[in-house]
């Protein structure tokens, strides 16, 4: 396989145009944590005979290591152009996604497993996608795919009517005739046939067998790689380069060296060698030996393994290998499970490792070879990289020893905690075993193993000494807990944050083992030793990771291609992987690649450095600074570019520091301020007045494709040509010609497609275009700009972070009578999507929160004021929703709040406040309320809220440590804009002689299936088959001055410009038809043709004519509301912070959908993304503005895992319902707290983090652990908090 010439680069990318031209294979984060690049893998194991496919993320796999090794990659498995594979098939028409980045990642999960296991369970399947982001669809279709191949899938609602799960909706199926639950038809599924696929191949099979191997060499610019013919070999190898690392799953190694500079002159590769491979049963009359030659041994072998002696040995003496297992399970995804090596592992000694301390806790030794044998104890020295318990650089582990659990009373347990259930680094993970004397609970041996929480695995060993002979009771326990804290001391400063919580976690999860052990004990002798209190007994076990299942229900329409769940335009072409994406484009001749950087440019391959002065027109525009000028006012803003011959080159040459110099309190915009009746006045005649504060944190949109730019400038007229990935080609046209200082007619902006927008895509690739167009023209070359996924993170920000203040006053009957709230939202260092005045003035943040900041409620006399603050974060831009997901927290916080005041439940304040009739917002707009409540009723109704309820609150008093919480939250969402010209479309068809129709428009396809839904359109206006139209890309030529793609107008108002040109395109046609009724379409053109009509046409829409007056604060300002009502159900654990989803219904009001598959998958996805937002998603920064989080590993968004165990959807939700889950979480910390005897209300902010919820549920181990107050320093830094806006 050709590599690049002159690359020192060994990782093996498979994004076609790099390495080989394939397309299909993603790249995301370069770091194993997304799946994006997934491929299948398969080895011949010459000693077994057997093949063994696996699933390996392509960035992790060095090129040379593939030697021996078949890789298939999506185009293997089907292609248009071919056969398309049945995984490709059924996950395209489950509408199982949107943006399609991810679908080839998913198609090889699914397609790995199948080749393993033809029928799999639905369990199986949600564990292969583990290990694959997806940040559009929500995951419930990807699943449902893949449950196809099943051989019983959990629900049999789909089709027939019936469901197996709740009866309310099967009946609700039937007393809403129209309503359908069938997005596709299972019946046109191709079936599996294993025998078509392909074989691996022959000479691989005869090279493995081949006794007569050598040693292989891959000789680098930089780097040599070796791969050992045998063990003498790698054993002599390893003895002349002791430094050289031995290259294993490259999944510690492959990131370090990419992230942390590491750099190694010698690779040695043993990963083939079969001595490595090597597992010995032998039986000595009591136990089965299990001897693995583990350094070759992956740690998804390593399941099996466990499994194998788990099944055939007795249960007290296998502790320790079923500690390992559960850890197994969550341990990151399949992909990583498959690569990685127990070699590895061991060896590296990650300090967040979930393996070796169980293994040190169980006593295990590791088998080490060099010239000659020996073993090492595998125990806290040597975790904690004592120099005399390691290994010597010229040994290799050969196999890792783990005994049997000795006796009945020797406990081994592993107990872990992280931000998410799955694939995710611990926050803290303790691994603890304990021996009792014969017949009593006196200690006899003790040892407690701690992860993440230092720089390696910490061993408790002078706690654990303290406490030999001691009694397993309250008193040790108390005892444990304080020594344990003093032993293991996380500095203020320490990495990663979180120092309260993390010493919280210390003692909490000691407590848990403590609980486990105590209940051991009296399974053994209930006499002896009483058994733990029923109500502590929910604190024993981990949420258990359900299989997800659900029921969507939409409207049907006719037989009109309008109304019905068709298939996305690209869906196959995005499961073959055939979808081209700007990274995906071929070379081209001269290109050079861009980088963010500062000076550079003496390093290898760099061509030229692009400043400030070398922007010929404007470099601050509209506030907007293209590349940094006399001062850099925050941490990641671009000082200048670098071009180079490849992206490594370019890479390397911005490994630079950057300086930042930081300003507070300045406002990027006026306030902006609505209001009715008397606030002050109103203030003085209730009955009660409460004063709080609500803080909404941000949000990182991680769209699947980092902005990605091609910038191709032109030889004559200083014409230039810009590929991009954008919700606004217009702005990217205006912001390049200003840089240029040209006319816009001559940028040609091109957009066909992108991975991921979310609002990220409609101001920032402006700026980053202008930076690219400019480094084009001063080179005079082709210029790639596709941003790293640090330095997206760092550059592009996300959703803007709040501080919500209200005053409210109520009576003490729950009415609200006045309320005074104003919002600051943390803007940024530049207006970007927050400042009012600015040409794209409606699209605004500060504006969109002030207006819909009501929610749904009335509130007579109410006053809502809002502010962009400017800091020198990165500038903060659009994110779905534009801060209505934020201000409409601060809305619920404070209704709870009064609902608490008045010792009534949250619903019922809810419904009392709740706008009731025709009706007026504060800004003077009426509407009309009506579907508003009967989505709020039938929600109530169909969730059996008030029985579950009930239900929740029997689980409460039965369940000390975990404890169930639900809320019910209305939603009022104003769509559009209010600026009327901001509402307005335009598109142009042609239709050629042959009767195909080609639309275009100024809307983006970014994955909501706006282009399937143009060509429903066209096809019911022009009343042609679908297969008749073809909508191809958006670009400025087309459609001039197209507004921006985003809040949910695009299929609206450019649904609108297409019907419009196609009814004139009729009327051109009409007196043809009229005159031949009984012809076909393809007569009547060939007929227009012929007398001279046109069969081209542009069609426009003006747009909703929306007005906003600020100064009145009056306003027409949206051209209508839909409406909705979310419920969610959780259960949280106390001790940990841990929740669990349980259950989430929703129901929207979206009218009549064009396509119910692409609405529900936009209803599901933005309710998953609202999820993370509200619970998971967490940036962390220095004090300094420096952003810690810059990869999937820092910035947990929800997996597989995390969507609700039931999901029930009717119609369309918004990115707020997720939030339904926030106050879920809170009802839950609520119930614990009262509990423990603790104030009603408490500070509610957002997101509800495992930190937070466990820092609120306060017990006796958050009051030991804040005996000694941390002043943290940093990592902890509140971007919402007033002293930093
Ligand atoms: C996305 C992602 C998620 C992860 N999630 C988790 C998680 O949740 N929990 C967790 O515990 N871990 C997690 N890990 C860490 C993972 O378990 C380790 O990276 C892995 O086990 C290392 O094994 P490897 O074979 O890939 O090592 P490599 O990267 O190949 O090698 C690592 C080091 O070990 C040395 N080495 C390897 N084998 C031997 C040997 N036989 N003898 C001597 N030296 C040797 C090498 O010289 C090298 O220095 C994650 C990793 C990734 C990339
Ligand atoms: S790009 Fe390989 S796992 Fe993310
Ligand atoms: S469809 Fe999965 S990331 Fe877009």
């Amino acid at each position: 396989m050709p590599s690049l010439p002159h690359s020192d680069e060994l990782i093996f990318f498979v994004n076609g145009r790099k390495v080989i031209r394939l397309t299909g294979t993603k790249y995301f984060c370069g770091g194993g944590g997304c799946g994006a690049c997934t491929v299948m893998m398969s080895r011949y194991n010459s000693t077994t005979k057997a093949i063994h496919h696996y699933p390996a993320t392509a960035c992790l796999v060095p090129i040379c290591s593939l030697y021996g090794a078949a890789v298939t990659t999506v185009e293997g498995v089907g292609s248009i152009k071919t056969r398309i594979h049945p995984v490709q098939e059924r996950l395209a028409k489950c509408h199982g996604m949107q943006c399609g980045f991810c679908s080839p990642g998913m198609v090889m999960s699914i397609y790995t497993l199948l080749r393993n296991h033809q029928e799999p369970t639905p369990e199986q399947i949600t564990k292969a996608l583990a290990g694959n982001l997806c940040r559009c669809t929500g995951y419930r279709p990807i699943v449902e795919s893949g449950k196809t191949f099943c051989e019983s899938t959990v629900c049999e609602l789909k089709g027939s009517g019936k469901c197996c799960m709740d009866q309310e909706y099967g009946s609700l199926v039937n007393r809403w005739e129209k309503m359908c639950t069938k997005l596709y038809n299972e019946d046109e599924f191709q079936p599996l046939d294993p025998s078509q696929e392909p074989i691996f191949p022959s000479e691989l099979i005869r090279t493995a067998e081949d006794p007569n191997k050598r040693r292989l060499t891959f000789q680098g610019e930089r780097t040599t790689w070796i791969t050992p013919a045998t063990l003498n070999d790698l054993l002599e190898l390893k003895a002349n380069f002791p430094k050289g690392p031995l290259v294993m799953g490259n999944t510690e190694l492959g990131p370090s060296i990419k992230f942390k500079n590491e750099f190694h002159p010698v690779f040695i590769s043993p990963l083939g060698l079969p001595e490595l491979h090597f597992v010995n049963t032998t039986d000595d009359g009591k136990h089965l030996l299990f001897q693995i030659r583990c350094a070759g041994y992956s740690l998804a072998q390593l399941n099996d393994a466990l499994h194998f002696i788990v099944l055939e040995q007795p249960k007290e003496e296998t502790k320790t290998h079923r500690a390992l297992l559960k850890h197994l399970r969550t341990l990151a995804g399949a992909q990583i499970r498959n690569m990685a090596t127990l070699g590895g592992h061991v060896v590296s000694r990650p300090n967040f490792s979930d393996l070796n301390p169980i293994l040190a806790a169980g006593n295990a030794a590791i088998n080490l070879i060099s010239k000659g044998q020996q073993q090492i104890p595998l125990n806290g020295p040597f975790l904690e990289r004592s120099p005399e318990a390691d290994l010597k650089s010229e040994e290799i582990v050969s196999s890792v020893y783990i005994p049997y659990s000795a006796q009945s009373r020797h406990f081994v347990f592993g107990l872990r905690m992280a931000q998410r259930q799955e694939n995710a680094f611990a926050i803290v993970n303790a691994e603890m075993s304990v021996k009792f004397e014969d017949g009593t609970n006196t200690i006899k041996e003790l040892q407690m193993f701690y992860g993440s929480v230092g720089p390696t695995t910490v061993s408790a060993s002078q706690t654990c000494k303290q406490l030999i002979g001691r009694q397993w009771d309250n008193q040790m326990l108390s005892d444990a807990c304080r020594w344990v804290l003093d032993e293991i001391y996380i500095p203020p400063a320490a990495e990663g944050g979180m120092v309260e919580y993390r010493r919280t976690l210390i003692i909490s999860l000691l407590f848990k083992f403590y609980l486990k052990v105590r209940r051991g004990l009296d399974q053994m002798d209930p006499q002896k030793f009483p058994n733990i209190p029923e109500k502590f007994m929910s604190a024993l076990e981990d949420f258990p990771i359900e299989t997800r299942q659900g029921i969507q229900m939409f409207q049907v329409g006719g037989q009109d291609p309008v109304g019905h769940p068709v298939m996305h335009q690209s869906a196959i072409k995005h499961t073959t992987g055939e979808a081209v994406y700007i990274d995906d484009m071929p070379c081209i001749d001269q290109e050079l690649f861009l980088a963010p950087i500062t000076k550079a440019l003496a390093l290898p391959g760099v061509v030229d450095v692009i400043t400030a002065e070398d922007v010929p027109g404007d470099n601050n525009y509209q506030g907007e600074i293209f590349c940094a000028q006399n001062e850099v006012i925050c941490m990641g803003q671009v000082v200048g570019t670098v071009a180079a011959d490849t992206y490594a080159h370019a890479r390397e040459a911005a490994k630079k520091p950057r300086i930042i110099t930081i300003e507070h309190n300045l406002f990027l915009s006026d306030e902006k301020k609505i209001e009715q009746g008397n606030v002050e006045q109103a203030f003085k005649y209730v009955d009660q007045i409460i004063k709080g504060e609500v803080h909404v944190e941000e949000q990182e949109h991680l769209y699947m494709e980092t902005s990605p730019i091609l910038a191709l400038p032109k030889e004559e007229d200083k014409e230039m040509v810009l590929h991009l990935g954008t919700q606004y080609p217009t702005r990217v046209q205006e912001y390049v010609a200003a840089a240029l200082n040209v006319p816009r007619n001559r940028i040609t902006c091109r957009m066909k497609r992108t991975g991921g927008v979310f609002g990220g895509k409609v101001a920032k690739p402006a700026v980053l275009g202008a930076v690219s167009a400019v480094a084009a023209n001063k080179t005079g070359r082709p210029i790639w700009f596709i941003l790293e996924r640090g330095d997206d993170m760092l550059i592009t920000a996300g959703r803007h972070p709040l501080l919500g203040k209200y005053k409210i006053g109520f009576m003490n009957n729950g009415v609200i009578k006045a309320a005074d709230v104003k919002y600051y939202v943390n803007g940024g260092c530049t207006p970007d999507e927050c400042e009012i005045s600015l040409c794209f003035a409606s699209t605004q943040v500060v504006e969109f929160i002030v207006l819909k900041s009501e929610n749904a409620y009335y509130i007579p006399n109410f006053r809502c004021r809002g502010s962009a603050c400017k800091t020198n974060l990165p500038s903060n831009t659009a994110f779905r929703g534009f801060g209505f997901p934020q201000g409409t927290v601060v809305v619920e916080a404070y209704i709870i709040a009064v609902a608490s005041q008045c010792n009534l439940p949250p619903e019922e304040v809810k419904e009392i406040n709740m706008h009731k009739r025709i009706s007026k917002t504060a800004f003077k707009q009426t509407f009309n309320p009506e579907p508003l409540r009967r989505c709020w009723k039938e929600c109530l109704e169909k969730s059996s809220f008030y029985a579950r309820k009930l239900a929740a609150e029997e689980f409460n008093k039965k369940n000390y440590w975990q404890k169930r919480g639900l809320a019910i939250v209305p939603m009022k969402l104003s769509m559009g804009i209010p600026t009327a010209y901001y509402n307005q479309a335009a598109a142009l068809v042609h239709i050629y002689l042959d009767g195909s129709v080609l639309v275009t428009h100024g809307g983006c396809e970014l994955g909501q299936g706006l282009y399937t839904k143009m060509i429903q359109v066209a096809s019911h206006e022009l009343n042609i088959p679908q297969s008749y139209i073809h909508l191809s890309e958006t670009s400025t030529v087309t459609v001039p001055n197209g507004v921006l793609t985003s809040g949910s107008m695009g299929t609206d108002i450019n649904g609108k410009a297409v019907q419009n040109v196609c009814q004139t395109l009729m009327a051109h046609l009409h007196p043809i038809i009229r005159k031949n009724r009984k012809g076909k379409w393809e007569d009547w053109i060939a007929k227009a043709f012929e007398d001279s009509i046109s069969l081209s046409a542009t069609g426009y829409f003006k747009g909703y004519q929306t007005n906003m007056d600020w100064e009145k604060g009056e306003g027409n300002a949206y051209p209508y509301y839909v409406y909705g009502a979310a419920y969610s159900e959780v259960e949280v654990d106390c001790l940990t912070g841990a929740h669990k989803l349980l259950r989430t219904d929703i129901f929207m009001d979206a009218a009549f959908s064009i396509n119910p598959a692409l609405h529900i998958g936009q209803i599901e996805g933005a309710f998953i993304q609202g999820m993370g937002f509200y619970t998971i998603e967490e940036l962390k920064y220095s004090p300094e503005g420096v952003l810690y989080s810059r990869s999937p590993d820092d910035y947990k968004i929800p997996t597989v895992t995390e969507i609700p165990e039931e999901f029930y959807g009717l119609g369309e939700a918004g990115m707020f319902l997720g939030s339904s889950v926030l106050f879920a979480i809170y009802d839950a910390v609520a119930a614990a707290r009262r509990e423990r005897g603790l104030a009603k209300t408490f500070v509610l902010s957002s997101p509800a983090t495992p930190e937070m919820i466990r820092m609120t549920c306060v017990d006796q181990f958050t009051d030991m652990v804040r005996e000694v107050p941390v002043v943290v320093i940093d990592f902890q830094v509140v971007v919402s908090n007033q002293n930093k806006i």
